[in-house]
């Protein structure tokens, strides 16, 4: 940790931060984008060092962050399970007083929050999650801000969650406390979503359908993930069956707003929870989307290590 920094702020789950401060980093996110696009050099993170550990693959997270920080003027060390002592079974805590007296700021993927959490307990630094199976905090920080990019502000507006239960519908359920928006639900019997594991208990912002169809009536935003994520491959041929109807299609964006946009987190499976014709069709913001990732982890990362710009 640099001198001078006696607040660690981290980035575990998506209700870490306010909405107010949530206005802040799109508007820092707003300029960071407009700076990289007119190839504006913008590194004020010279000499700072992001670790990112990886306990489950990655493509967009890996090179978003990568990416960002290289851009920022900083530099990366990237470690997986199998190329360190982590898969080695040296105590988490551990790795977290050693790793967090070398580097400025650490991400993290993997499987139990509560092994992030044990990570950021013990470090001198700020940790960011990049996914775990409980949450994706980075994914809606993009999500939101994609939104907002085309559409205006996301609050008072319906977002449909249409599929599993899982990280990224609890994130999505976070930030509709956050930032005051609605979110519909439908997923299979026993997979839906289950507001203590989101940790939200206003139950004005969820609304739960049994019909998929029904979720996405009036919806601003209409959004779905793998039916099997990260680490629940065994349970992959039993979801298939559950998962059938839970395929986003042109019926669904059709009960939607009619200026609906359809996003996923990517990687997708065309013909599984998403049909060919709405990812690839004009609603579709997904590339948007997956960009956005490295300009909303540049503004967090800006936020957590120098605070307020100006
Ligand atoms: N959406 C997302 O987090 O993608 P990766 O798994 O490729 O990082
Ligand atoms: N829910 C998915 C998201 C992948 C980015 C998973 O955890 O595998």
């Amino acid at each position: 940790m640099k001198p001078g920094m006696s607040l660690i702020r981290h980035y575990l789950q998506f209700k870490d931060l306010r909405a107010e401060e949530y206005a802040y980093l799109f508007g820092r996110t707003r300029i960071i984008k407009t700076r990289f696009k007119n190839y504006e050099r913008y590194q004020p993170l010279a000499d700072r060092t992001l670790a990112m550990i990886f306990e489950k693959a990655s493509t967009r997270t890996r090179v978003s962050f990568e990416a960002g920080m290289y851009q920022m003027g900083g530099t990366v060390v990237h470690l997986t399970t199998s190329d360190s002592q982590l898969g080695r079974a040296e105590p988490v805590e551990d790795s977290a007083r050693v790793i967090s007296r070398m580097v400025d700021i650490v991400m993290i993927r993997t499987f139990e929050q509560s092994k992030l959490d044990a990570f950021a307990a013990h470090s001198r630094v700020p940790v960011i999650n990049g996914l775990t199976n409980e949450y994706h905090p980075c994914q809606i920080l993009a999500d939101v801000y994609t939104f907002i990019e085309h559409r205006g502000d996301i609050k008072g507006k319906v977002v449909a969650w249409v599929g599993d239960g899982n990280n990224m519908a609890n994130t999505w359920l976070q930030a509709a406390d956050v930032l005051g928006f609605t979110l519909h639900v439908s997923s299979p019997g026993g997979y839906g979503i289950d507001p203590q594991v989101a940790g939200v208990g206003n139950a004005r912002c969820l609304k739960t359908f049994k019909n998929p169809l029904d979720a996405c009536r009036g919806a601003h935003l209409v959004t779905t993930d793998v039916w099997t994520s990260m680490g629940f491959e065994a349970e992959n041929e039993a979801r298939k069956k559950a998962f059938l109807a839970w395929c986003v299609d042109a019926r669904m964006m059709a009960a939607a707003q009619p200026d609906a946009l359809f996003m996923h987190c990517l990687p997708a499976h065309r013909g599984e929870e998403v049909a060919a014709e709405v990812i690839d069709g004009p609603q579709s913001v997904v590339w948007d989307e997956a960009e956005n990732r490295m300009h909303v982890q540049k503004a967090l990362m800006e936020y957590l290590l120098l605070g307020r710009i100006g």
